[in-house]
């Protein structure tokens, strides 16, 4: 292969970002509830996210600052509340997820918005989505700050998962089922995916 060098002092923030979105691919996508003090839902998709650790049983979100360096909605409700649902995202829910993150004002709830339904959470205050086949409901684990705060700085989150919730018709043998959660993917630009061509591979022995 003959490759280029991209020095990220040179491509800049906008550069990089777009470096990040086009090469880290496929994300899955995170789609978060959260509820303000004063009891407005919010919700919004995001792909920086992953899984962390089992025990205790974490995932992460990066939520980076909006263009003129403000927090999002989200990490705003989660800095005050410490709780946040992750829902997943499937395909059936793709115009929904791309709806809400359009950057409406502080205090609109999207969830209303896009018409999804609000179903109550056992352990935390913001709903579970109703419409998603699997459902985390999550107490703040830690912040980390990462930069200046400037535009492309992000605060990653990391939450407990208190309670889960996913879909009977998905769960088989103690695991989910791919094909009945339809991951829905994030690739580059405004480009998604759907999973498909899948195989396995066996795990191998040290030879
Ligand atoms: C598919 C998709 C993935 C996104 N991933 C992220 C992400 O990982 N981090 C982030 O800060 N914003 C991400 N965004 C942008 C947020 O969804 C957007 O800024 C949203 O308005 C935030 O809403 P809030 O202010 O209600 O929290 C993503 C948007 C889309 C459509």
């Amino acid at each position: 292969m003959k490759m280029l060098e991209l020095d990220p002092a040179a491509l800049g923030q906008v550069g990089m970002y777009r470096f990040l979105i086009s090469t880290i691919v496929p994300r899955p996508i995170a789609f978060i509830s959260t509820i303000s003090p004063e009891g407005i839902v919010n919700l919004a998709p995001f792909s920086f996210f992953n899984g962390v650790s089992s025990n205790p049983p974490c995932v992460m979100v990066s939520i980076t600052r909006k263009s003129d360096g403000d927090k999002k909605d989200t990490l705003r409700n989660i800095e005050a509340t410490r709780q946040f649902v992750l829902n997943t995202t499937p395909e059936w829910l793709a115009q929904q997820m791309n709806q809400c993150s359009a950057e409406y004002p502080y205090g609109v709830s999207e969830l209303e918005k896009v018409g999804l339904t609000a179903v109550p959470s056992l352990r935390v205050k913001p709903p579970r989505i109703g419409e998603s086949p699997v459902q985390m409901e999550c107490e703040l684990y830690e912040t980390l700050e990462i930069g200046d705060g400037s535009m492309g700085s992000a605060t990653i989150v990391v939450g407990k998962i208190v309670m889960a919730h996913v879909a009977e018709s998905a769960w088989k043998d103690g695991k989910a089922t791919f094909e009945e959660l339809k991951p829905l993917s994030r690739l580059g630009g405004l480009s998604y995916g759907k999973t498909s061509d899948v195989f396995d591979l066996p795990r191998p022995k040290a030879e």
